[in-house]
This record gives structure tokens, C-alpha cells and sequence, in this order.
């Protein structure tokens, strides 16, 4: 089957004193969307952006936010990003006391909900709830920071959730994004969505680059090998 690619550039290696000149640039270099971190120096050693930063950049761009919660609690800050303009929240399952409800509350706050899996997580996490989700985020390295290597586990764990979303796609016609987050470069994307990603976050990769158009061209390009 012929997939179609997302690239979301992460505005946490962006240059936060420039930051919607940033998200501008990188929608215009063909970003699909905007992947948006939030960590609360609690559930993940680091501090960065939250609802009001996400309102601010909201007007920039029709680009889906995809915004990334690294928070516990996770419930509490749900419908603060969905009023500032979210289009997709993401969350991890050891932060939530009640995964199932926090999917639902996502839902019920008009926003696409994904289910984030540390390289230690396991996917049974999945079992009971895949149906539910819009997305599952496969991260590909410890969160927290930008800048890390790749992990290469995360390669068997996107092979393994492509199997459960394409079988879950056969009986009912739900599709579901398959992301990963952590360490994506032009040289790894290839192996990375012959493994069965669709949707790749990429930071310090596009920001560290100086052509952002160029980088994200690099990435389609060393895709388009794959099918
Ligand atoms: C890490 C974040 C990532 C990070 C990725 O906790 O969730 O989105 O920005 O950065 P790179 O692409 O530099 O690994
Ligand atoms: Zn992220």
C-alpha cells in the first residue's frame, strides 16, 4: 500500500526568541505540522511551552498543532490546549490515572487524541484502547530533549503497532497515524517508515539545518524510496 508521510518539525529546538517567524518558516517549507512539547520539569526532567504559547502561535498557521503532553496530570491541562487551538494532544499512559478517560476527554474537548509509548513501554497499553485513538506516538528516544540518538528498539516496537493498526483498519476502516519522535534525521527516516511510521517529528534535524525547506525536501525525497 502506498502510505502517505507527515513531516511535524518540533518547535522545541526552534529559536524561542523568534519563535512564530520560526513556525512560519517551517510551514512554509512544507511542514505538515507542528509538533508542539510540553514538559513539566515533573513527568520529564525539562520546562518548556504551554497553552498560552500555543494560542499565540495558533493564528500563524492552518497547520494541525500537534501537541505532545510530557505532564502529570495529564487531565487538568487537556482542555486549556484544546482552547488555545490544538488539533491533536497526545499523552502518556504512566501520567494518567485513568487512560481510557483521558482519551475520552480529548475527544470530548473536539481535539484527535494519541497515546505516547517511552522506549520502555510496553504495548499492551494498547490493548483495550487502540480503537479509541487518532494517533500513537512511538518515542525513539527518553523524553525530555531534543537532540538525542535514535533508539533502534523503537524500529520492532513501529512494526509491531503497524501490524495491530493495519489489522484494526481491515475489520473496521479506521485508519490511525503511526508517529515517532526521537533522533530523525534524512539518513534514519527511510528505515524508519519502512518499519511502518507515517508521521515523523523531527527537531533538531530541521531547526539545526540552516535550509529548513531544504531538510524537510531531503527527508520526502529518502521517503519516496520506500514504497
Ligand atoms: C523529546 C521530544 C521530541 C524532541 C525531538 O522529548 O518529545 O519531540 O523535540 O527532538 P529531536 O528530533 O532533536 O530528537
Ligand atoms: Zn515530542
Amino acid at each position: 500500500m502506498t502510505r502517505s508521510y507527515r513531516i511535524a518539525p518540533s518547535i522545541l529546538s526552534a529559536n524561542f526568541a523568534r519563535l512564530g517567524d520560526e513556525v512560519t518558516a517551517v510551514v512554509a517549507a512544507g511542514a505538515d505540522m507542528i509538533h508542539f512539547d510540553v514538559m513539566d520539569n515533573h513527568y520529564v526532567p525539562n520546562l518548556t511551552i504551554g497553552p498560552m504559547v500555543c494560542e499565540a502561535i495558533r493564528p500563524l498557521t492552518e497547520a494541525a498543532i500537534d501537541v505532545h503532553l510530557m505532564v502529570e496530570p495529564v487531565d487538568r491541562i487537556v482542555p486549556d490546549f484544546a482552547k488555545a487551538g490544538a488539533n491533536i494532544i497526545s499523552f502518556h499512559p504512566e501520567a494518567s490515572a485513568h487512560v481510557d478517560r483521558t482519551i475520552g476527554l480529548i475527544h470530548d474537548s473536539g481535539c484527535k487524541a494519541g497515546l505516547v509509548f517511552n522506549p520502555a513501554t510496553p504495548l499492551s497499553w494498547l490493548d483495550h484502547v487502540l480503537d479509541k485513538l487518532d494517533l500513537v506516538l512511538i518515542m525513539s528516544v527518553n523524553p525530555g530533549f531534543g537532540g538525542q540518538s535514535f533508539i533502534p528498539g523503537a524500529l520492532l516496537k513501529l512494526a509491531e503497532v503497524r501490524r495491530r493498526i493495519d489489522a484494526l483498519r481491515l475489520q473496521t476502516g479506521r485508519d490511525i497515524l503511526l508517529q515517532v519522535d526521537g533522533g530523525v534525521k534524512t539518513g534514519n527516516i527511510a528505515e524508519i517508515a519502512r518499519a511502518g511510521a507515517d508521521t515523523f517529528v523531527a527537531g533538531s534535524a530541521i531547526f539545526g539545518s540552516k535550509d529548513y525547506a531544504g531538510t524537510i525536501g531531503a527527508m520526502r525525497a529518502a521517503l519516496k524510496s520506500v514504497d
